[in-house]
């Protein structure tokens, strides 16, 4: 299965990409997760991007092209992948139409803005796997600590109230435009194009996650 889940900055994006991962054993491709880890490394790629990313901005359509056709050309990904967080900008969903990668699903998660400021403040994430969790909403077993290996988790830079403003608006300009191209792609020519899924992503964890397999599988 090749899918995409579209949704607004803290939708729940990677919390459901666990679950649907699991169950489609398929890997699940995070293009912030590995800017992230390049900006850790102190790769070439990652002293390019970090000021972008910190700043809530869109890291350039061309460096997320070449990184994506890269990952995707990996042989783990031959039985199809989760796409978390791209594409995000028309081009970047024209560069895969382009290079006739055929995605089955879209999968959109719908969240308002407000409700997205209160769950990114108490975010914490493990940075070595990306695992997230949240103070309130997602605790882990033992507060402050990851619930697989045990080390600290941390807060994102880029989850300031201020920077996440910015992320929304940004989301609204560059990204919500996709939520359309698919719809319309999907009418123009259901054949061709992935099928077009949207989710409440409000409600429990539990409750999203059986909607999104019911999406998915129904
Ligand atoms: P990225 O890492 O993709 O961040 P994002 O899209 O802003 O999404 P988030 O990871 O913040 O949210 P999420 O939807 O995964 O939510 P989560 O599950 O964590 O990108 C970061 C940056 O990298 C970008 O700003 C950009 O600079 C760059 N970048 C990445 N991809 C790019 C691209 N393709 N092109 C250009 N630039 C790119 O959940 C959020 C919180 O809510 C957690 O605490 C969680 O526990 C909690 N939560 C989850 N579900 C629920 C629920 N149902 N109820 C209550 N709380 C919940
Ligand atoms: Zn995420």
């Amino acid at each position: 299965m090749r899918l995409i889940l579209l949704g607004a900055p803290g939708a729940g994006k990677g919390t459901q990409a666990q679950f649907i991962c699991e169950r489609f054993k398929i890997p699940q491709i995070s293009t912030g997760d590995m800017l992230r880890a390049a900006v850790k490394e102190g790769s070439e790629l990652g002293l390019k991007v970090k000021e972008i990313m910190t700043s809530g901005g869109l890291v350039s359509d061309e460096i997320i092209i070449a990184l994506v056709k890269e990952r995707i050309a990996q042989p783990d990904c031959e039985n199809g992948f989760l796409f978390d967080g791209f594409p995000r900008t028309i081009p970047q969903a024209e560069a895969m139409k382009d290079a006739a990668v055929k995605i089955d699903h879209v999968l959109e998660i719908a969240v308002e803005d407000e409700e997205i400021v209160k769950r990114l403040a108490g975010r914490r994430v493990h940075p070595g796997s990306g695992r997230v969790y949240h103070v309130e909403y997602n605790p882990p077993k033992e507060a402050g600590k990851d619930d697989v290996t045990g080390e600290a988790l941390i807060q994102r830079d880029d989850d300031q109230e201020a920077t996440v403003r910015n992320r929304l608006a940004v989301y609204h300009d560059q990204t919500a435009p996709l939520v359309d191209y698919y719809q319309q792609w999907a009418q123009q020519d259901a054949a061709a194009a992935p099928a077009y899924h949207r989710v409440e992503g409000v409600g429990s964890v539990d409750q999203i996650t059986r909607q999104v397999i019911e999406a998915l599988e129904g």
